[in-house]
C-alpha cells in the first residue's frame, strides 16, 4: 500500500501545493494515493488460490465476487485520507421539503422469484409511484445549489453563472462512490456522480427567454445550456433512513459543456483531425456534452459517455468538407443552435471541432481539481454507456453501445492488467487496448472483431492511415469489418455474479423484414429487446461466445407485437424500449425504459422493472417504480450494500398534448403537464434524482 494513503490530511496536498504541476499533473500524480488502496482484494481475494475462479464461469451467488463498487467501499473503509476534506460540508440548506402528492402505491401481487416487493401498476399521471414499504425521496433537483457561491434556485431569474454552480438539467446516468466509513455506523457518505445529457428549453426557461431570437438572447441561452449540460459530482450522506446532499461539500463539482477543460488522450490525441485554431495541440478541448450513461472503473473513477453530440452542431456539410463522409455517417451537423453564437459548434467555422466529441470521458470524483480525460482508445460514436468488468487475467473490459438504428455493439479490452502495484499502469490503462465490435451469427455464436489499423479492410487504401483514423471513424471501421447492425444498442451491462452480459436494444422501426436476423428478429421493431451474452469460458475478454434473447419487449397479450416474456409476467410486468440496466449486490437485473413517443402505444409512463434472469421465472418482469408524465427514467445505481437505490428522472413533463388525460395542450414552462416534484405554483417541473430505501433498511426488493 502507498504509505501516503495514511498520511495525507487532505486530498493530494503534495500535488496541489507544487506550482510546477499543471492541472493534469495533479490528476495523474494524485492517482496512487487513492487508486491503489481501492484495488485491494479485487485481483487476489485471500480465500482464492485460483484467481480465474473469481471471474469466470457461471457461479452460485455465494461464491460470486461482489460488484466493483463494493470492493472500492471495502478498501476505502480502511483509510482516513479524506477525513479532513469533509470538514467544510454542511447538512443544512438543502431546501428539500416533504413531497406533495407523493404516490406510494397500494401494491399488487406477492413476492415471487428473486425479487421480493409488491408490484405497482402501470399508468400515466402527474406523480411518480413506488411500492408500499419503501421511501422515495427527491435527493437533488435541477437548480439546487452545489458550489459555495451558488444561489438558491429561482426559475424566473436564472443565469448561466448560477446554473454553472447548481445541479444541471436532464440528469441521466448516476454512480455512487463511497467515502471512508461507509460501512461502519449510522452515517453513510458517498459521492454521487450524475450526467446531464441535454436541456428541454420550453420547460426549463421562462417563455420570454425561450422565445428570444435576438443575438443577445441566443447568446444568453447558449451560455445557459452549456452550463446546464455535463456532469455533477455531489456529496450525499445518509443519517438513519434519511438521505441528503451536502450543499457546500468540497467534493461538489460541476463539469460543464462550456466551462471545463478536458484532456484528450490515447491513440487519437494530438492527431491533425483533432486540432483546431483554438487548440493546435489536439489534446485539450473545452467541455463535454450529451453525457448519457456511463460506468465505473475498479480504481474509482467514473466514465461519462458522450452520446448525441451531433445535435449541438450547425453549418453546412458541403461535399468539399474535409470530414464530409465522417460527419455524414454521424449525422453532423444536426441543426443545433450553439454555432450561431459560438463558432466552435459550426462545422464550417471549426471543421474539426466535432471530432473532439463522441468519446468516453474519465473523471476522478475524489479529486475536484482533476482534469476530465477523453479516452480515444474506446472509439468515437454515439456512446450510450461504458460499463466495466474484469477479465479472467485481470484486464479491464468496457462494454459500449452505439445508440442509433443499425449501429453496433463494442467492447474495449485493456492490454495491461489492472495493477495494484503500479499506479501508472492504471492511469494509462484506458489508453492502450483493443476495441472490438460484435458480430452476431445466426446460430447463436458471438464473435468479437478487432478494430486494428493495418491489414485490410482497415488500411490506408480505405483512408485509415493510422489507428487514430480507425477510432475517429469507428462506425465505418466496424461496418467494413462486418459487424452486425443492431436495433439501437443502449446500455450494455456485465453481471459479475453469473458471468453474463445484458444488452438493451431499445427499438428500430426502420428495420425491414428482409433485414431481420436472429439477433434482431423483428421487422418494424417498436418495442426493443434484451440480449444475453455468455462469453467463452466465462471470460469477459474472450474473442467469442454465445448469445440468446432474454425478452422480446412489448405487450405479450397483443399478438401483433411479437413480444416474448415468461408467462408468469403480469399485466404490469412487461415493458417496452429497454435502455439503462443495472445489476445489484445480489446479482439481479434491473431495467429502465425510454419509450419516448411510444408511451401512447403502451399506456404507461417509463419506469424501472425487475427482470428475472435465472431459473423457471427467467424473463419475468415486475414493475417497481414509475415516473411522472413525460419523464424518462435513467441511471439506476445502488449503494454497495444495495440498501439504497438512486434513480434519475429526466425531461419531466415533456409529453405530447393529449398523453395525460384532460391535458390536451402543449406542455410548457408556464403550463406544464406536471409540476413534479415541487408542485408549487409557478415552479416548473424539475429533473431530479430520487433515492429509494426500504422501511426496515433491507436490501432493495429482498
Ligand atoms: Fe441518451 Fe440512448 O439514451
Ligand atoms: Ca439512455
Ligand atoms: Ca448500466
Amino acid at each position: 500500500m502507498d504509505a501516503n494513503a495514511r498520511t495525507h490530511p487532505t486530498i493530494y496536498p503534495a500535488a496541489r501545493n507544487d506550482p510546477q504541476k499543471s492541472r493534469h499533473d495533479v490528476h495523474l500524480a494524485a492517482l496512487p494515493a487513492l487508486v491503489w488502496p481501492r484495488l485491494s482484494g479485487i485481483l487476489q481475494p485471500e480465500s482464492m488460490t485460483d484467481s480465474k475462479r473469481n471471474f469466470t464461469g457461471r457461479r452460485t451467488h455465494e461464491d460470486a465476487p461482489p460488484p466493483l463498487c463494493q470492493l472500492i467501499a471495502k478498501a476505502l473503509t480502511r483509510r482516513q485520507v479524506l477525513g479532513a476534506a469533509l470538514a467544510g460540508a454542511t447538512l443544512a440548506g438543502t431546501g428539500l421539503s416533504p413531497r406533495p402528492g407523493a404516490a406510494q402505491e397500494e401494491g399488487e401481487g406477492s413476492a415471487a422469484g428473486r425479487f421480493v416487493f409488491p408490484e405497482i401498476s402501470r399508468g400515466i399521471d402527474r406523480h411518480d409511484h413506488w411500492p408500499p414499504g419503501y421511501s422515495a425521496k427527491v435527493l437533488i433537483r435541477w437548480g439546487d445549489p452545489l458550489l459555495p457561491d451558488a444561489p438558491d434556485f429561482e426559475p424566473h431569474a436564472q443565469s448561466p453563472a448560477a446554473q454553472a454552480a447548481q445541479f444541471g438539467y436532464n440528469n441521466d446516468y448516476t454512480a455512487f462512490f463511497p467515502l471512508p466509513g461507509f460501512e461502519s455506523g449510522e452515517l453513510q457518505k458517498g459521492l454521487l456522480c450524475v450526467n446531464h445529457e441535454n436541456t428541454t428549453g420550453r420547460l426549463m426557461l421562462p417563455p420570454e427567454r425561450w422565445a428570444d431570437r435576438s443575438y443577445a438572447g441566443r447568446t444568453w441561452r447558449v451560455a445557459m445550456e452549456q452550463a446546464a449540460i455535463g456532469c455533477s459530482v455531489v456529496e450525499v450522506v445518509r443519517e438513519g433512513a434519511d438521505w441528503r446532499y451536502l450543499r457546500k461539500s468540497p467534493f461538489n463539482r460541476r463539469i460543464t459543456a462550456g466551462g471545463t477543460y478536458c484532456a484528450i488522450s490515447g491513440p487519437a490525441a494530438g492527431h491533425a483531425r483533432l486540432k483546431t485554431n483554438a487548440d493546435v495541440t489536439g489534446r485539450r478541448v473545452i467541455g463535454t456534452l450529451a453525457n448519457c450513461a456511463g460506468g465505473v472503473t475498479p480504481w474509482g473513477t467514473y466514465l461519462s459517455a458522450e452520446e448525441n453530440f451531433h445535435e449541438f452542431f450547425n453549418g453546412r456539410r458541403f461535399k468539399s468538407h474535409p470530414e464530409f463522409d465522417n460527419y455524414r455517417r454521424l449525422g453532423i451537423p444536426r441543426g443545433g443552435k450553439w454555432g450561431i453564437v459560438d463558432p466552435r459548434f459550426n462545422v464550417n467555422a471549426a471543421p474539426n471541432e466535432a471530432n473532439r466529441f463522441g468519446w468516453v470521458v474519465e473523471i476522478d470524483p475524489y479529486d475536484p481539481q482533476s482534469l476530465p480525460v477523453k479516452r480515444t482508445a474506446l472509439g468515437r460514436f454515439k456512446h450510450e454507456g461504458a460499463e466495466t468488468a474484469l477479465s479472467a487475467d485481470g484486464r479491464l473490459v468496457v462494454y459500449m453501445g452505439d445508440d442509433e438504428a443499425f449501429e453496433h455493439l463494442y467492447k474495449f479490452v485493456s492490454n495491461a492488467k489492472v495493477d495494484p502495484e503500479h499506479a501508472a499502469a492504471n492511469r494509462d490503462l484506458l489508453d492502450d487496448g483493443i476495441l472490438y465490435v460484435a458480430r452476431f451469427h445466426e446460430d447463436g455464436h458471438l464473435e468479437w472483431l478487432p478494430l486494428v489499423q493495418g491489414a485490410a479492410p482497415l488500411d490506408g487504401a480505405r483512408g485509415f492511415e493510422s489507428q487514430a483514423d480507425v477510432l475517429i471513424e469507428t462506425r465505418r471501421a466496424a461496418e467494413l469489418m462486418g459487424a452486425t447492425p443492431m436495433d439501437r444498442p443502449e446500455d450494455v451491462q456485465p453481471n459479475p455474479h453469473n458471468g453474463r452480459v445484458y444488452v438493451a436494444l431499445t427499438a428500430n422501426p426502420q428495420r425491414t423484414a428482409s433485414a431481420a436476423g436472429a439477433a434482431n428478429p423483428r421487422a418494424v421493431n417498436h418495442f426493443g429487446h434484451i440480449i444475453e451474452l455468455a462469453e467463452a469460458d466465462g471470460d469477459f475478454a474472450s474473442r467469442e461466445g454465445r448469445w440468446d434473447i432474454l425478452v422480446l419487449c412489448g405487450d405479450p397479450a397483443a399478438a401483433k407485437s411479437g413480444a416474448r416474456w415468461n408467462e408468469a409476467t403480469s399485466a404490469h410486468g412487461w415493458f417496452a424500449n429497454p435502455d439503462n440496466l443495472a445489476v445489484d449486490a445480489l446479482g439481479r437485473l434491473w431495467v429502465c425504459s425510454d419509450q419516448g413517443m411510444r408511451v401512447a402505444r403502451t399506456g404507461t409512463a417509463d419506469g424501472l422493472w425487475a427482470l428475472e434472469t435465472e431459473g423457471s421465472l427467467r424473463g419475468m418482469g415486475r414493475l417497481f417504480y414509475r415516473v411522472p408524465v413525460g419523464a424518462e427514467l435513467c441511471g439506476p445505481s445502488f449503494t454497495p450494500d444495495s440498501r439504497s437505490l438512486f434513480l434519475a428522472v429526466q425531461h419531466v413533463a415533456a409529453a405530447p398534448a393529449g398523453l395525460l388525460p384532460g391535458f390536451d395542450r402543449p406542455s410548457t414552462f408556464k403550463d406544464p403537464a406536471t409540476r413534479w416534484p415541487d408542485f408549487q405554483p409557478g415552479m416548473p417541473p424539475r429533473p431530479s434524482i430520487v433515492v429509494i430505501t426500504e422501511s426496515k433498511d433491507r436490501i432493495i426488493a429482498s
